[in-house]
């Protein structure tokens, strides 16, 4: 079965990773989920993907990470899709957990570079385990350190080797590395036969990112992957 996960949620539909969109992405029967976690200054799970509020919100300067969870629950950032989202803010993993059923797959990316968050990968554990969460969850990152505390941490937890960058030989890099990688969510430019056989080998699943175009998910499916990111999920339905 091809697993196609809904990028940030149903980011074209509302806002890119708010609650808003991963609702939608749940009422279309996602089997997936992608979203990205930071942490604030008093050290809350928030999602978003940037490291600053300025695709959202003009108004609201600096890091994330030096605004407190009570300080950013005030920042809207649903105006810049459409007035429709007025007043939306930035969702913490919290309410998006209680949203997200059991059965959908959901891969938290943890948004580590630049901005290094020490002791997200804690604060993630605690927080999924409240939740009863620590199932059915794929934990990814481009900062492969913070994979590595996870995993100590969690050694059960399938862990998601991203890759922004072509990397020469980078099955080698994943067999050699120390993580347990159950899958390697690689930049679709670079996806190709060798790539995705290569991993293969290895036992782990490929998922490039971002996959938009329905010929481009066809030929991705014909070369082997076994699910993308998309932030258009009407391709998968052809
Ligand atoms: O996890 C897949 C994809 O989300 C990685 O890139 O920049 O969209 O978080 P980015
Ligand atoms: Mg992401």
């Amino acid at each position: 079965m091809v697993l196609n996960f809904a990028h940030r949620g149903s980011l074209t539909e509302a806002p890119e990773n708010t609650l808003p969109a991963i609702k939608k992405a749940v009422e279309h029967n996602a089997k997936a989920i992608e979203l990205d976690v930071q942490l604030t200054k008093d050290n809350q799970l928030v999602v978003i993907h940037d490291h600053t509020f300025s695709r959202f919100n003009k108004e609201a300067g600096g890091l994330i990470k030096d605004y407190t969870l009570s300080e950013i629950k005030k920042i809207d950032v649903g105006s810049s899709f459409s007035q429709n989202y007025k007043g939306v803010t930035l969702a913490t993993l919290e309410e998006i957990l209680e949203v997200v059923p059991k059965e959908t797959l959901l891969n938290i990316e943890i948004k580590n570079i630049p901005v290094i968050y020490q002791g997200i990968e804690e604060i993630l554990v605690e927080s999924l385990d409240q939740h009863n969460r620590l199932d059915n969850i794929i934990i990814s990152s481009f900062d492969h350190v913070a994979l590595e505390k996870f995993q100590n941490i969690v050694p059960a937890i399938p862990l998601g080797l991203l890759f922004y960058y072509r990397i020469l030989k980078p099955w080698e890099y994943a067999k050699n590395c120390g993580l347990d990688i159950s899958s390697v969510h690689p930049h679709v430019s670079y996806t190709d036969k060798e790539f995705i056989e290569e991993f293969h080998k290895l036992g782990c699943k490929v998922y490039p990112y971002t996959v938009n175009k329905e010929n481009d998910y066809n030929h991705l499916i014909e070369l082997g992957v076994d699910g993308v990111f998309s932030n258009n999920p009407r391709i998968f339905k052809k």
